[in-house]
């Protein structure tokens, strides 16, 4: 079934062919954010290599993408576990071998699940910090010997400022979230590797800054119809909670693969070590986690209900 281009990309914004011949490697690729971000990507001319676990899942997500545009190239490649270097350098190199390079990074995968610090056993955090961190930092690892050369063939010009005729590469967006910007209850794990990624992010824009290599975090707020928020906060969504939004909504994952596009777009050269929060100012009101200072007693009382369930019903 071809996916309705303003389903997962604004119309009328960004130019059809404004990633012809890019080639962009994302982990977690097969999950609601991340494929609608490469499938933003792959419509715009880019070709793609998503890399998972779930080896059907990932295979899925790749031949769906695909069907965005005659003629994309998109390889997914299951049982890669970013807590594996070797893994993802294998991911990388076949990638490569492929589909001729790697222009364009997104370290999407993340582990989440709802859990006091009470519940939460040492091993629980454990996994998210290495599924985040040291996943994150693998597959910067594993890709950036391509960066750099992305990098090279696609720099502004530092006398005239113009960009290169070659177009854009040598960027990186590592996926992050905002539960980490004020505290929050039962996202302790989460909140900890994700101030992890957004701090190697920073530190990844001034070290290769110089080789031209840009790397920004997107925190994506709360985003409808993806299976984190699935998980977390079905039973939320059921009371109507996207009404004390600020904006009134909850994002969408098109609201993400702008971003993404606009990161990776001539129009985000300049941009690097920042992070582009698109939750429609969700964390200022105080977010989901924050259960005990949630306004709305219903919304604590379903929350509370969910986590109470959540280690038992896993
Ligand atoms: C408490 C849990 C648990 C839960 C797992 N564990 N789920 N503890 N509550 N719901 C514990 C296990 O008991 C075990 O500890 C340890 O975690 C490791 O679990 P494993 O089953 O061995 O799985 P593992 O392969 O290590 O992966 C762990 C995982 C991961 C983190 C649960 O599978 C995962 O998160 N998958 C979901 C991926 C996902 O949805 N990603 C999108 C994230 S969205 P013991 O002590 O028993 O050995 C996102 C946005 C954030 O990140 C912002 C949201 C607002």
């Amino acid at each position: 079934m071809v996916v309705p281009k303003s389903e997962f990309i604004s119309t009328n914004v960004w130019r059809d062919d404004l990633f012809k011949s890019k080639v962009v490697f994302c982990t977690g690729g097969a999950g609601s954010i991340c494929s609608a971000q490469v499938l933003a990507l792959v419509y715009l001319g880019a070709d793609a290599c998503i890399v998972g676990r779930n080896v059907e899942k990932t295979e899925k997500a790749a031949k769906h993408i695909s069907t965005v545009r005659s003629g994309a190239r998109v390889i997914g490649i299951g049982a890669i576990d970013v807590r594996s270097f070797d893994n993802l350098k294998n991911a990388a190199d076949r990638c490569v071998r492929e589909l001729g390079g790697i222009d364009f990074v997104i370290a999407g995968a993340a582990g989440n699940f709802l859990s006091s610090i009470n519940q939460l056993s040492v091993n629980a955090f454990k996994s998210v910090m290495d599924i985040d961190v040291l996943g994150s930092y693998n597959t910067l690892k594993a890709t950036l010997p391509y960066l750099l050369e992305s990098a090279a063939k696609h720099r502004v010009d530092p006398e005239t400022l113009t960009p290169a005729p070659t177009g854009t590469g040598g960027r990186i967006i590592f996926v992050s979230a905002t539960l980490h910007y004020a505290g929050q209850a039962f996202q302790t794990h989460v909140a900890v590797a994700k101030a992890g990624v957004d701090s190697l992010s920073n530190n990844v824009a001034i070290e290769f800054g110089p080789q031209g290599v840009t790397s920004n975090i997107i925190a994506p707020g709360p985003i409808a119809n993806t299976e984190g928020m699935e998980r977390l906060v079905s039973s939320v969504r059921r009371v109507d909670a996207f009404k004390s939004e600020p904006l009134g909504r909850y994002g969408s994952v098109r609201d993400i693969a702008d971003a993404t596009v606009y990161l990776f777009s001539d129009a985000g050269s300049y941009v690097s070590g920042q992070t582009l929060v698109v939750d429609g100012a969700s964390w200022r009101l105080g977010s989901i986690g924050r259960v005990q200072n949630y306004p709305d007693p219903l919304l604590s009382a379903t929350i509370f209900t969910k986590v109470k369930g959540m280690k038992q019903s896993k």
